[in-house]
């Protein structure tokens, strides 16, 4: 098929159909050998900060380019020097997958530009989202009373359910906003120790400030200490301070631990508060009956968040948030200046932007639509199935080898470990935990080093902690033995 000329490319409107057919060919056939070679690639390249700036010219050019150049680049300056989030050994933080059904999903989203702002500017996006939201929603167990829409991403949806939770609580902030209003007192928000910064994010962009969320304790294995939830509650109320939420974690990210919800869900009720579950990274594995035990209690919250571009394949991004209470999101967030009325039918349809701080969106249901048709849930349950598998392998393994420390349980598909050989005679409980900090780093350093696989570190109890993330669509159980052999073979280098 011919490349399209740069006069194509440039002419007075776009391109015609026969040379976006070539001009998608010649893509398809770069990403396609991309991904069929990636397991080449570093999953972290070798590169230092700043190096790739000076690869690209100063100013844009003035003059067309043809699409081949274009693309010749793409393969010599950008895939190298990405992060390989497709690479099967890809172990870090948690894993996002384009799995191929997500790019096909993203390819036509895009070709057909949707804004779903509004219902008019969108029927179909607004009317799929309620669809694939109700599919989900089911497929995770959850009753019919949670509605809800997709979001970018889980910062996104918490912040959105937090600014719902304080108009709930009745402090009118979309109208009067919080300053000079001392009657409001401190609003205040609890989430654990293990909770994601992305909660603490919200309250910094909400106005209701880092200080005011207060971080409640955990127990051995990391999950909310409910009796220090209600201490806390109750001695903010007993201080004249206002309690707006809870925010309860199932999968948190250090180590994937699973706050006590329904206990939770018991003492947000008592107090009268929102309760907010943060389930972006595991709440995936809701789709297993097996696995709803975990869960218990979570139909109770007012609002729900799991990310698709977590486990659930998606190419980020793709947040869902779900919520039995979308007349208070709409009261954080609804403002229709006369441009977005929809005048004939002012009441009829669902305008999501009316819940968003946000207007134009993304048509995001849609690439979800192709992917859950595609992988149907028992592919999607078969992959989660398999992830918890190799967890639970590589976890005997560490347990099984005496250099080796597991630092947390593993209730999904996330190790976190840390390599412990004995100090020397005398050593003091700091002096080993400093050494071990230190090794540790070097580990995971040298480990990464190799671009084999791609780990990333986190601090349990103070401990700095290798976590191995099993998520990627690709990743199969060899890759699993093989960052474990690169562990026990970099760790036997370090002594
Ligand atoms: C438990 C939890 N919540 C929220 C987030 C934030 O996700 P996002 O990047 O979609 O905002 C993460 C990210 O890893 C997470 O682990």
């Amino acid at each position: 098929m011919e490349q399209p000329t740069p006069e194509q490319l440039t002419g007075l409107t776009d391109l015609d159909p026969e040379g976006l057919r070539a001009a998608l060919l010649a893509a398809v056939d770069v990403l396609v050998e991309e991904l069929a070679r990636i397991e080449s690639r570093a999953v972290f390249p070798a590169i230092e900060p700043g190096s790739l700036v000076p690869l690209f010219p100063k100013a844009p050019p003035e003059a067309p380019e043809s699409l081949a150049a274009i693309l010749a680049d793409h393969r010599a300056l950008v895939e190298p020097n990405a992060t390989q989030w497709q690479h099967p050994g890809f172990l870090a933080y948690f894993p996002t997958s384009a799995s191929s059904v997500g790019i096909v999903g993203e390819l036509l989203m895009t070709a057909l530009g949707q804004n779903t702002m509004l219902w008019r500017t969108s029927p179909i996006g607004t009317e799929l989202e309620q669809v694939v939201v109700g599919w989900l929603r089911d497929a995770f167990g959850l009753p019919g009373s949670f509605d809800g829409f997709l979001t970018d991403t889980a910062s996104t949806s918490s912040l959105i359910a937090i600014a719902a939770a304080r108009e709930a609580a009745g402090m009118d902030v979309a109208r009067r906003g919080l300053a000079g209003r001392p009657e409001l007192g401190r609003p205040r928000l609890y989430a654990s120790e293990e909770a994601h910064s992305s909660i603490e994010k919200a309250a910094m962009t909400l106005g209701i400030g880092r200080d005011n969320v207060v971080r409640v304790p955990v127990d051995r294995e990391l999950r909310m200490n409910v009796g220090a939830l209600e201490a806390a509650i109750a001695a903010d109320a007993a201080a004249g301070h206002r309690p707006i939420a809870v925010v309860a974690t199932l999968g948190t990210t250090s180590s994937t631990s699973v706050d006590p919800v329904a206990a939770i869900g018991d003492v947000a009720a008592r107090h009268g508060l929102w309760l907010h579950v943060d389930a972006a990274y595991a709440g995936a594995a809701a789709l297993l009956p097996e696995r709803r035990a975990d869960f218990r209690g979570w139909e109770r919250a007012d609002s729900i968040v799991v990310n698709p571009h977590k486990w659930l394949f998606s190419p980020i991004d793709a947040s869902l948030l779900l919520t039995r209470r979308m007349d208070q999101l709409r009261a954080a967030f609804s403002l229709v200046p006369e441009y977005l009325r929809t005048l004939d039918r002012e009441g009829a349809v669902r305008d999501v932007n009316e819940y968003t701080p946000q207007l134009g969106r993304r048509f995001r249901a849609l690439k979800l639509w192709v992917l859950l048709r595609w992988f149907g849930l028992e592919g999607l349950r078969r992959r989660i199935r398999h992830h918890l598998e190799l967890a639970t392998t590589l976890a005997g393994w560490v347990d099984a080898d005496p250099a080796f420390e597991r630092l947390a349980p593993v209730p999904f598909s996330t190790v976190c470990l840390r390599y412990a050989p004995p100090g020397p005679a005398g050593e003091t409980t700091d002096e080993r935990e400093a050494r071990l900090d230190a090794l540790n780093q070097h580990l995971i350093d040298a480990v990464n080093r190799t671009g084999e696989v791609f780990l990333s570190h986190t601090r349990l109890d103070g401990r700095f902690a290798i976590r191995v993330a099993i998520g990627q669509v690709r990743t199969e159980a060899r890759h699993v033995e093989r960052a474990w052999a690169l562990l026990q073979h970099e760790a036997a280098i370090l002594g």
